[in-house]
């Protein structure tokens, strides 16, 4: 109840402080909830991605993997790949069919802190991928280092640009900027550089631009301790048209996933909680969620792929290890299904 009270508090700050579109905390019904899988406890899954079969890729910070997780848990979650020389896997998004671009880098979720230089790209190629149902692998994946980026302080966020071209955004979450990097040569360079993606002032741990996923020509950004969702307008080579707009005040707002309709699912790992703000700037809370283990610490969102699962929200979780639920529950994260209904 607590924290129920908090929340809405919280809400109504955000609410009185902001002359933006925020309606209040109004729930958003939904048609079931499950768990995918829980992880052991104090993992902290960071990251998704879906296969065009169904299956998703998970990243995880306690621990520089990529896991496979089965929606319909036919399998049980196979070790994809362990990144050496990394202490945690981040962001990570479909580059070519079944090719997956991952940031691996140290950033340690016992210190919350990381270290500038340590964080590179790679190509994970699930194609040859396969495992049992114990979730031992029977056939490697293959892959490929693109680079390392030593300008990198906290590369976070991933999302494709431009698939022919090769082209990849990654969030810098210490820096406060947005990188391209080309997934075939390895090139990459600072492209946009905007006041909204800076880490606030002060804020431990130091975070700013989070989250990153494009739609119709803008680039969407969650700045976590800045407590904004915004967007800026970029050009077909993923520079900046002009400078960055906030379109709501989404609270400590980690990754999130933007659907056709334009409306956005984003994760508040802090407050337990998954919203949806519309395209036309509403925010509804994805009901039942607040503040229950059901997604404590949620970090990204993605809808499933197939036929029977493009309604279904897949989240992740860490499990409240930054935030623990109530102040003090910890569990472990999770692959939590939601479906949103037609
Ligand atoms: C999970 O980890 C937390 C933090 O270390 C600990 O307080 C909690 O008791 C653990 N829970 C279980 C079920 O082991
Ligand atoms: C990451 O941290 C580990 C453990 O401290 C260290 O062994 C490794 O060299 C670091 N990697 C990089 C790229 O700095
Ligand atoms: C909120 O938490 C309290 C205890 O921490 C619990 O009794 C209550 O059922 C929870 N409410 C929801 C909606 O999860």
């Amino acid at each position: 109840m607590y924290h129920i009270i908090t929340f809405c508090l919280a809400l109504i700050a955000l609410f009185l402080r902001s002359n933006l579109a925020i309606t209040a905390a109004i729930p958003r019904s939904v048609t079931w909830v499950h768990n995918v899988w829980e992880f052991s406890n104090e993992t902290w899954v960071e990251n998704i991605a879906v296969h065009a079969n169904g299956q998703l890729l998970v990243t995880f910070i306690s621990s520089p993997v990529v896991y496979q997780v089965y929606p319909l848990k036919v399998k049980k979650p196979a070790l994809v790949y362990q990144f050496p020389d990394a202490l945690a896997a981040l962001g990570i998004a479909e580059v070519e069919s079944d090719i997956f671009a991952v940031i691996a880098g140290n950033w340690s979720d016992k210190t919350f802190s990381g270290t500038t230089g340590s964080f590179s790209v790679w190509k994970v190629d699930v194609r040859s991928f396969e495992s049992s149902a114990d979730g031992s692998t029977t056939s490697p994946t293959s892959i490929v280092k693109i680079s390392d980026i030593l300008n990198g302080v906290f590369l976070n966020g991933l999302t494709l640009l431009d698939k022919k071209a090769g082209n990849i955004l990654i969030s810098d979450a210490g820096a406060g900027v947005v990188l391209k990097v080309n997934t075939i040569t390895g090139e990459h360079d600072v492209i946009i550089d905007d006041p909204l993606m800076k880490p606030k002032p002060g804020a431990f741990p130091v975070l700013g631009i989070n989250g990153i996923h494009i739609h119709e020509n803008f680039l969407y950004f969650t700045n976590t301790f800045q407590n904004t969702f915004n967007r800026v307008q970029i050009h077909p080579d993923g520079t900046a048209v002009e400078p960055a707009a906030t379109i709501a005040y989404d609270g400590l707002g980690d990754d999130f996933v933007i659907d056709a309709a334009g409306n956005a699912y984003v994760t508040q790992g802090g407050w337990n909680t998954l919203v949806e703000i519309t395209a036309a700037g509403a925010e509804l809370v994805v009901a039942e969620l607040l503040n229950s283990t059901v997604v404590a610490g949620s970090t990204a969102a993605q809808f499933g792929r197939t036929r029977f699962d493009k309604n279904v929200l897949y989240v992740t979780t860490n499990g409240g290890i930054a935030d623990p639920v109530d102040g003090y529950i910890i569990d472990g994260g999770k692959v939590v299904a939601i479906d949103l209904g037609a």
